[in-house]
């Protein structure tokens, strides 16, 4: 009963058949193989238009990067107080961009406000140099508290970064989960809603390591300056073959999805469980991931009976699900509550 997180599920089998394909003979190194190619070319299917992309193995890094492109040394980026990128990236966001600082904004459900950004950027000043103006903004889709951005609210938040000409960033760690959620298309919640940079997790969904960086619209002309800094920062694998045969076998079929909505099943079940046993939500669920309060001894009995979990800094419990939860756990934790 691992619910500690997704990153403790193992790779889907077809993952590891992929890797097993990929490695029957040599293939040119740093993405100039064949599985690249084919990944590229999926990926622009899936969000229906042309677009550039690379390859990075954590989250973290496809985050800092990405955001490296858009917001420079003297700028800053606008994301949620509890954004990952936040809370969780050790600064590798200013790291990346030498210097370009975050303005952590609040708002429930950790969910960015429309009202929050406008009050932010109406209150600055681009022209006086003694101010950090905002130059990109980052939205998480799942978000750290397991809920989604509706497509009126990214499109809304992009329109008014857009308007003050700030590029806008989607930390898509959990979009697979997001998009099982949400019912709508790749294309539609992102650049269609006006994200210009995604960064597309595959690792939580299924895969061993695989977070791409996607390039929409005109950004996709900036690939040659993604790609230096992703080799100044040693995240070039040698045997990119084998990131992209990873992601090939969860895209190929829309099999990040069906995982994804494995996952997202899970969690209502769970959460179904907690509420009949006396437990509160923090947040609706939406995705993979739920956040509860229970008595202290249910903590403890669930500890008992195997069941790993973290508490969160707010004190509430989180549960996390992934594509091989099997229903049993989830009937498990019931009998141990009840
Ligand atoms: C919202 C979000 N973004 C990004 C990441 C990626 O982090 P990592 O560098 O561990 O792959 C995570 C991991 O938990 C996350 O929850």
């Amino acid at each position: 009963m691992n619910f500690a997180s997704d990153t403790t599920a193992p790779m889907h089998p077809a993952v590891l058949a992929a890797l097993t394909a990929a490695n029957e003979a040599s293939a040119p190194s740093y993405g100039a193989d064949d599985w690249t190619d084919k990944v590229r070319a999926l990926l622009s299917d899936i969000f229906e238009t042309p677009l550039a992309v690379t390859w990075v193995n954590s989250g973290t890094a496809s985050n800092a990067l990405a955001l490296s492109l858009i917001c420079p040394p003297t700028g800053a980026t606008i994301c949620h107080e509890n954004a990952h990128i936040n809370r969780d990236e050790r600064g590798a966001p200013a790291f990346f961009s030498g210097g370009g600082i975050l303005r952590a904004l609040d708002g429930a459900h950790d969910k960015l406000t429309r009202q929050g950004v406008e009050k932010e950027l109406a209150a600055q000043d681009r022209d006086f140099v003694h101010e950090t103006p905002a130059d990109a903004l980052s939205l998480s889709q799942l978000n750290e508290a397991g809920v989604t951005y509706s497509l009126d609210e990214v499109s809304a938040l992009c329109a008014l970064a857009h308007a003050h000409g700030l590029k806008t960033h989607m930390d898509g760690a959990r979009l697979g989960n997001a998009l099982a959620f949400l019912g709508c298309t790749p294309a539609q919640v992102t650049w269609q809603a006006g994200i210009d940079i995604l960064s597309l997790g595959l690792t939580k969904t299924g895969a061993g390591g695989a977070e791409a960086i996607i390039l929409f619209g005109d950004e996709a002309a900036r690939l040659n300056d993604l790609e230096a800094r992703r080799k100044r920062a040693g995240h070039m694998p040698p045997k990119q073959r084998f990131v992209s045969a990873q992601a090939l076998a969860l895209l190929e079929t829309g099999l990040w999805l069906d995982l994804a909505r494995h996952a997202n099943a899970m969690a209502q079940e769970l959460a179904s469980v907690f509420t009949t046993c006396g437990g509160t939500l923090d947040h609706p669920v939406e995705g993979n991931e739920v956040f509860v309060r229970l008595q202290k001894p249910q903590y403890e009995t669930l500890r008992a009976g195997g069941a790993q979990f973290y508490i969160w800094p707010d004190g509430s419990a989180r549960f996390v699900t992934n594509w091989a939860t099997p229903p049993d756990e989830i009937k498990a934790v019931r009998s141990l509550l009840s």
